[in-house]
């Protein structure tokens, strides 16, 4: 285990601690692409591309963006992503996260995609991949950071639409880090993916699944022990079992938490009811990320922001968590080891030292 800083590290004021989360380097490890589409790039691409929208401003748009569960967001985010035509439509979306992401101290980000909400509306697999690939390479070299994508299958869609995904895919492994699992949780389990996940193991590829965000901790363990993901994303209502607590915990099996995007989608009624500090208490590898920071009140810095603003978190805490999203972050381990000491350098130019230490 790694030592969390000691030195003053209860005692920061809030808004110190504040300065000196939203300055860590740091990855983020659940952003939808698709979840990054800002009103105003939403309305530029309904004009550039001919595409009629219901709403006729930003600012409408905008003020349509509450919610009453995840049912409700995703009906907009697809309506949305009906803008998106062309290899540099998602090329200037990836462009556009990349700057935002590296302006909050993002130094790696982990990015999932959704071909199929595309290509159902006709859109080439190629022109959607070969524009985020595109984009994710020239933007992170121009940035600074360094990038993954993940394609996620659609639950709501089913497993045979799976397989069809995965066999666009297949041609382009090497532009595809990984594979994952989101849209309508409630009723479509993970163990309804079973042989589509076997496939992407048997293709080489690494797994993660949403699970527990809605749904039951069941769908935690199917996720974990049907699809052997790597990672949960969400995974908040793993609390509710405590064997599914020490299972992650001892494994170290990591989940990414999207605080804003769970009390904009009602997974917590407020940022004071999160269950952060208590998953962080429990042991579990949580990270913190933005999910679809277009529709749920901003990027990761929003994120820190109102969490330190609700939550009763330490300079030692937010070190966890940075350290963390390095921990389970795809990298090689020269990568990780040079991500962490540039966390341990920042909490001590910040006046918190022995952040790092065995
Ligand atoms: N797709 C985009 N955001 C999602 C979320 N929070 N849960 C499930 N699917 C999603
Ligand atoms: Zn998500």
């Amino acid at each position: 285990m790694h030592r969390r800083p000691s030195n003053g590290a209860e005692s920061g004021s809030e808004a110190s601690v504040i300065a000196l989360a939203c300055g860590m380097p740091k990855a983020e490890l659940h952003v939808h692409i698709e979840g990054t589409l800002e009103p105003e790039l939403v309305m530029a691409l309904a004009r550039r591309n001919g595409v009629a929208l219901p709403y006729p401003s930003a600012e409408a748009l905008r003020a349509a963006c509450r919610f009453r569960d995840l049912q409700s967001f995703l009906d907009l985010y697809y309506a949305c992503a009906s803008v998106l035509r062309t290899e540099q439509d998602f090329y200037d979306l990836m462009v556009a996260y990349l700057r935002r992401a590296a302006a909050d101290g993002v130094v790696h980000a982990e990015i999932f995609f959704d071909p199929q909400t595309h290509t159902a509306r006709g859109v080439r697999f190629e022109t959607v991949l070969y524009g985020l690939r595109r984009g994710l390479e020239e933007g992170g070299r121009a940035l600074g950071l360094s990038g993954r994508l993940i394609l996620c299958f659609l639950r709501h869609l089913g497993q045979v639409e799976a397989f069809a995904a995965l066999a666009q895919a297949e041609p382009h492994l090497d532009a595809i880090d990984g594979f994952g699992l989101d849209s309508s949780e409630l009723g479509h389990p993970p163990s309804g993916f079973a042989e589509v996940f076997a496939r992407v193991r048997s293709l080489g590829r690494p797994a993660v699944a949403h699970a527990g965000e809605e749904g039951p901790p069941a769908y935690i363990w199917e996720a974990l022990d049907i699809l052997k993901v790597r990672r949960i994303d969400h995974g908040v209502r793993a609390l509710e079992d405590p064997a599914l607590v020490r299972r992650l915990a001892a494994s170290r099996i990591p989940l990414t938490v999207c605080p804003l995007s769970n009390v904009r989608l009602r997974v917590f009624p407020e940022m004071a009811a999160h269950n952060l500090p208590a998953l962080l208490r429990a042991g579990l590898c949580v990270t913190i990320n933005s999910d679809d920071p277009a529709y749920f009140g901003g990027y990761l810095n929003d994120n820190i922001r109102a969490v330190a603003g609700a939550l009763r978190l330490s300079a030692a805490d937010w070190y966890t968590l940075a350290r963390n999203s390095f921990e389970a972050a795809w990298a090689g381990e020269a990568q990780r080891a040079a991500w962490i000491r540039a966390l341990d350098a920042h909490f001590a130019r910040q006046g918190y030292p022995g952040a790092g230490s065995a």
